[in-house]
Protein backbone atom coordinates (compact mmCIF):
# COMPACT_ATOMS: atom_id res chain seq x y z
CA UNK A 1 0.00 0.00 0.00
CA UNK A 2 1.59 3.34 -1.07
CA UNK A 3 0.75 6.69 0.64
CA UNK A 4 -1.05 7.75 -1.86
CA UNK A 5 -3.35 4.95 -1.58
CA UNK A 6 -3.62 5.71 2.18
CA UNK A 7 -4.52 9.61 1.67
CA UNK A 8 -7.07 7.87 -0.59
CA UNK A 9 -8.08 6.19 2.35
CA UNK A 10 -8.08 8.67 4.27
CA UNK A 11 -10.40 11.14 2.24
CA UNK A 12 -12.98 8.87 1.50
CA UNK A 13 -13.23 8.30 5.39
CA UNK A 14 -13.28 12.21 5.93
CA UNK A 15 -15.47 12.54 3.33
CA UNK A 16 -18.08 10.15 4.75
CA UNK A 17 -17.93 11.31 8.67
CA UNK A 18 -18.55 14.96 6.96
CA UNK A 19 -21.53 14.03 5.02
CA UNK A 20 -22.65 12.40 8.33
CA UNK A 21 -22.31 15.11 10.48
CA UNK A 22 -23.75 17.27 7.81
CA UNK A 23 -26.92 14.66 8.00
CA UNK A 24 -26.88 15.02 11.70
CA UNK A 25 -27.05 18.48 11.84
CA UNK A 26 -29.71 19.39 9.15
CA UNK A 27 -31.83 17.00 10.70
CA UNK A 28 -31.44 17.94 14.49
CA UNK A 29 -31.72 21.55 12.77
CA UNK A 30 -34.67 20.71 11.09
CA UNK A 31 -36.60 18.97 14.38
CA UNK A 32 -35.55 22.04 16.08
CA UNK A 33 -37.50 24.14 14.10
CA UNK A 34 -40.88 22.15 14.10
CA UNK A 35 -40.43 21.26 17.79
CA UNK A 36 -41.33 24.49 19.59
CA UNK A 37 -44.96 24.26 17.64
CA UNK A 38 -45.87 21.36 19.01
CA UNK A 39 -44.41 22.21 22.46
CA UNK A 40 -46.51 25.26 22.92
CA UNK A 41 -49.31 23.61 21.78
CA UNK A 42 -49.15 21.05 24.37
CA UNK A 43 -48.86 24.11 26.85
CA UNK A 44 -51.94 25.71 26.00
CA UNK A 45 -53.39 22.64 26.33
CA UNK A 46 -51.93 21.82 29.79
CA UNK A 47 -53.77 22.24 33.06
CA UNK A 48 -53.60 25.35 34.87
CA UNK A 49 -50.37 25.88 37.12
CA UNK A 50 -51.86 26.31 40.03
CA UNK A 51 -53.42 22.28 39.62
CA UNK A 52 -50.11 21.30 40.13
CA UNK A 53 -48.93 23.54 43.35
CA UNK A 54 -52.50 22.69 45.30
CA UNK A 55 -53.23 18.85 45.50
CA UNK A 56 -50.97 18.41 48.15
CA UNK A 57 -53.05 21.52 50.11
CA UNK A 58 -57.08 19.97 48.51
CA UNK A 59 -56.46 16.43 49.58
CA UNK A 60 -56.99 15.36 53.53
CA UNK A 61 -54.77 13.58 54.87
CA UNK A 62 -55.46 9.93 54.22
CA UNK A 63 -55.98 8.15 57.46
CA UNK A 64 -52.89 6.39 58.93
CA UNK A 65 -54.50 3.80 60.91
CA UNK A 66 -54.72 1.27 57.41
CA UNK A 67 -50.80 1.87 57.12
CA UNK A 68 -50.18 1.37 60.70
CA UNK A 69 -50.84 -1.89 60.58
CA UNK A 70 -47.82 -2.76 58.16
CA UNK A 71 -45.44 -0.25 59.41
CA UNK A 72 -42.26 -1.17 59.93
CA UNK A 73 -41.20 -0.80 63.43
CA UNK A 74 -37.09 -0.81 62.30
CA UNK A 75 -37.45 1.59 59.69
CA UNK A 76 -39.21 3.95 61.89
CA UNK A 77 -36.66 3.69 64.03
CA UNK A 78 -34.04 4.71 61.87
CA UNK A 79 -35.73 7.57 60.37
CA UNK A 80 -36.54 8.60 63.86
CA UNK A 81 -32.47 8.68 64.36
CA UNK A 82 -31.84 10.66 60.96
CA UNK A 83 -34.99 13.16 61.27
CA UNK A 84 -35.80 13.47 64.95
CA UNK A 85 -32.67 12.73 67.20
CA UNK A 86 -31.25 16.63 66.82
CA UNK A 87 -34.15 17.77 68.53
CA UNK A 88 -35.49 15.10 70.82
CA UNK A 89 -34.94 12.12 73.23
CA UNK A 90 -36.20 9.22 73.16
CA UNK A 91 -35.45 6.57 76.09
CA UNK A 92 -37.40 6.52 79.66
CA UNK A 93 -36.54 9.96 81.32
CA UNK A 94 -34.53 10.97 78.31
CA UNK A 95 -33.52 14.93 78.67
CA UNK A 96 -34.79 17.68 76.55
CA UNK A 97 -33.04 19.00 73.78
CA UNK A 98 -34.93 21.92 71.83
CA UNK A 99 -37.91 19.69 71.45
CA UNK A 100 -38.91 17.80 74.52
CA UNK A 101 -38.32 13.83 75.29
CA UNK A 102 -40.57 11.69 73.32
CA UNK A 103 -41.18 8.52 75.60
CA UNK A 104 -44.50 7.62 75.40
CA UNK A 105 -46.14 10.40 73.32
CA UNK A 106 -48.39 8.33 71.86
CA UNK A 107 -51.92 8.92 73.79
CA UNK A 108 -50.23 10.98 75.91
CA UNK A 109 -52.09 14.99 76.76
CA UNK A 110 -50.34 17.54 74.24
CA UNK A 111 -47.37 19.29 75.92
CA UNK A 112 -46.78 15.74 77.81
CA UNK A 113 -43.07 16.46 78.92
CA UNK A 114 -43.32 17.38 82.63
CA UNK A 115 -40.97 21.45 82.65
CA UNK A 116 -40.66 21.70 78.91
CA UNK A 117 -41.70 25.16 77.79
CA UNK A 118 -44.11 24.64 75.10
CA UNK A 119 -45.18 27.24 72.54
CA UNK A 120 -48.74 28.21 72.81
CA UNK A 121 -49.37 26.98 69.98
CA UNK A 122 -49.11 23.27 71.30
CA UNK A 123 -50.48 24.39 74.89
CA UNK A 124 -53.75 25.64 73.34
CA UNK A 125 -54.45 22.46 71.32
CA UNK A 126 -56.67 20.28 73.52
CA UNK A 127 -56.82 16.58 73.51
CA UNK A 128 -54.33 13.65 73.38
CA UNK A 129 -51.75 12.65 70.60
CA UNK A 130 -53.91 9.88 68.88
CA UNK A 131 -52.80 8.39 65.97
CA UNK A 132 -54.32 10.22 63.34
CA UNK A 133 -53.23 13.88 65.20
CA UNK A 134 -49.47 12.36 65.49
CA UNK A 135 -50.25 11.38 61.54
CA UNK A 136 -51.40 14.81 61.29
CA UNK A 137 -48.46 17.04 62.99
CA UNK A 138 -45.89 15.22 61.20
CA UNK A 139 -46.84 15.75 57.96
CA UNK A 140 -46.62 19.40 58.35
CA UNK A 141 -46.22 20.65 61.93
CA UNK A 142 -46.83 24.08 61.05
CA UNK A 143 -50.40 23.59 59.75
CA UNK A 144 -51.67 21.09 62.52
CA UNK A 145 -50.37 23.81 65.58
CA UNK A 146 -49.22 26.98 63.43
CA UNK A 147 -46.86 29.06 65.80
CA UNK A 148 -45.00 25.78 66.68
CA UNK A 149 -42.04 25.83 67.68
CA UNK A 150 -40.92 22.76 66.22
CA UNK A 151 -39.18 23.96 63.10
CA UNK A 152 -39.76 20.55 60.96
CA UNK A 153 -41.20 20.72 57.20
CA UNK A 154 -42.47 17.65 58.14
CA UNK A 155 -42.20 13.68 56.40
CA UNK A 156 -44.77 14.07 53.07
CA UNK A 157 -44.21 10.16 52.99
CA UNK A 158 -47.95 8.54 54.74
CA UNK A 159 -45.60 5.51 54.72
CA UNK A 160 -42.63 6.96 56.09
CA UNK A 161 -45.01 8.66 58.69
CA UNK A 162 -46.68 5.41 59.75
CA UNK A 163 -43.62 3.66 60.75
CA UNK A 164 -41.89 6.47 62.56
CA UNK A 165 -45.26 6.72 64.65
CA UNK A 166 -45.14 2.95 65.05
CA UNK A 167 -41.62 3.41 66.83
CA UNK A 168 -43.30 5.97 68.77
CA UNK A 169 -45.84 3.53 69.72
CA UNK A 170 -43.00 1.02 71.25
CA UNK A 171 -41.23 4.10 73.53
CA UNK A 172 -43.97 2.60 76.62
CA UNK A 173 -44.66 -0.13 79.11
CA UNK A 174 -48.04 0.04 77.90
CA UNK A 175 -47.87 0.63 73.84
CA UNK A 176 -51.68 1.95 73.01
CA UNK A 177 -53.23 -0.62 70.98
CA UNK A 178 -53.13 -0.04 67.58
CA UNK A 179 -55.96 0.92 65.49
C1 LIG B 1 -35.64 21.32 64.82
C2 LIG B 1 -35.97 20.60 66.01
C3 LIG B 1 -36.99 19.50 65.90
C4 LIG B 1 -37.01 18.43 65.05
C5 LIG B 1 -36.02 18.09 63.93
C6 LIG B 1 -38.15 17.64 65.43
N1 LIG B 1 -38.81 18.22 66.47
FE1 LIG B 1 -40.49 17.52 67.38
N2 LIG B 1 -40.55 19.17 68.57
C7 LIG B 1 -39.62 20.18 68.57
C8 LIG B 1 -40.05 21.24 69.46
C9 LIG B 1 -39.31 22.53 69.76
C10 LIG B 1 -41.27 20.81 70.00
C11 LIG B 1 -42.19 21.59 70.95
C12 LIG B 1 -43.14 22.33 70.04
C13 LIG B 1 -43.88 23.50 70.64
O1 LIG B 1 -43.84 23.69 71.86
O2 LIG B 1 -44.49 24.23 69.84
C14 LIG B 1 -41.56 19.49 69.43
C15 LIG B 1 -42.67 18.73 69.74
C16 LIG B 1 -42.90 17.46 69.27
C17 LIG B 1 -44.02 16.63 69.66
C18 LIG B 1 -45.09 16.97 70.68
C19 LIG B 1 -44.60 16.51 72.03
C20 LIG B 1 -45.55 16.79 73.17
O3 LIG B 1 -45.14 16.52 74.31
O4 LIG B 1 -46.67 17.26 72.97
C21 LIG B 1 -43.89 15.45 68.98
C22 LIG B 1 -44.79 14.25 69.04
C23 LIG B 1 -42.70 15.57 68.14
N3 LIG B 1 -42.13 16.80 68.33
C24 LIG B 1 -42.25 14.58 67.31
C25 LIG B 1 -41.15 14.73 66.45
C26 LIG B 1 -40.70 13.70 65.55
C27 LIG B 1 -41.26 12.29 65.47
C28 LIG B 1 -39.67 14.23 64.82
C29 LIG B 1 -38.89 13.59 63.69
C30 LIG B 1 -39.69 13.07 62.61
C31 LIG B 1 -39.47 15.59 65.30
N4 LIG B 1 -40.38 15.85 66.28
C32 LIG B 1 -38.50 16.46 64.81
C33 LIG B 1 -38.46 20.23 67.81
C34 LIG B 1 -38.13 19.36 66.79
Amino acid sequence: MDSTEVNKGMAAILVAGIAYFLAGWISATLVHETKPEHEVLKIEGAAPAEASAEPAKAEPLPLIAPLLAKADVATGESNVKKLCVSCHTFTEGGKAGVGPNLYGVVGAGRGHMEGFNYSAAIKGKAGNWTYEELNAWLAKPAAFAPGTRMTFAGIKSADQRADVIAYLRTLSKTPVPLP
